[in-house]
């Protein structure tokens, strides 16, 4: 098994990535425009020819001397291949890219009845540092 992260994708990889992903479609256009902006990450575990894992984050800039953080977008393993670390890799890459670009936050929303996501992500050494946060969307 790879974890990188990918800057182009092949069109056989594209589709296997379609497992399930909330429902997510993706094809070529769309991808190849998300990876052409190098503001966006998309690490990837590979098993045999076949993307078994994915984390998508953005770079925010900020205007004090923190710089910027990264979002951790989204982060999903195939149903097949959970507890078996590969969202850990994941996390530990996008950690290696944060510091190889000298971003000194990732943060990430979740829901606290999201077990594995929580697990996961304090396992990794994520801490909630306001426990009131709450996420408001305004739909255009
Ligand atoms: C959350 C998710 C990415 C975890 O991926 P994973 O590859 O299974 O994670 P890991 O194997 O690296 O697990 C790391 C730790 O997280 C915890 N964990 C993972 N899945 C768990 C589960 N179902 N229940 C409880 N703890 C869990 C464990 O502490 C685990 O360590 P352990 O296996 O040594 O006990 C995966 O469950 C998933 O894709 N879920 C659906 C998508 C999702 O909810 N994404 C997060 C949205 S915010």
């Amino acid at each position: 098994m790879k974890i990188e992260r990918v800057i182009e994708l092949s069109k056989e990889k594209i589709s296997s990535m379609m497992w399930n992903f909330g429902g997510s479609t993706f094809d070529e256009k769309s991808t190849k425009v998300f990876l052409d902006d190098k503001k966006n990450y998309l690490v990837v575990a590979e098993e045999g020819g076949k993307i078994i894992g994915i984390l998508r984050g953005h770079y925010f800039p900020r205007f004090d001397i923190k710089k910027a953080s990264i979002l951790l977008y989204e982060i999903d393993v195939h149903p097949e291949h959970r507890r078996k670390g590969i969202g850990t890799k994941l996390i530990e890459k996008l950690k290696d890219i944060a510091y190889e670009e000298k971003v000194p936050e990732i943060w990430v929303i979740t829901n606290k009845s999201n077990t594995a996501a929580m697990q996961l992500y304090t396992s990794t050494g994520a801490i909630a540092t306001h426990d009131d946060d709450i996420v408001l969307e305004y739909h255009i």
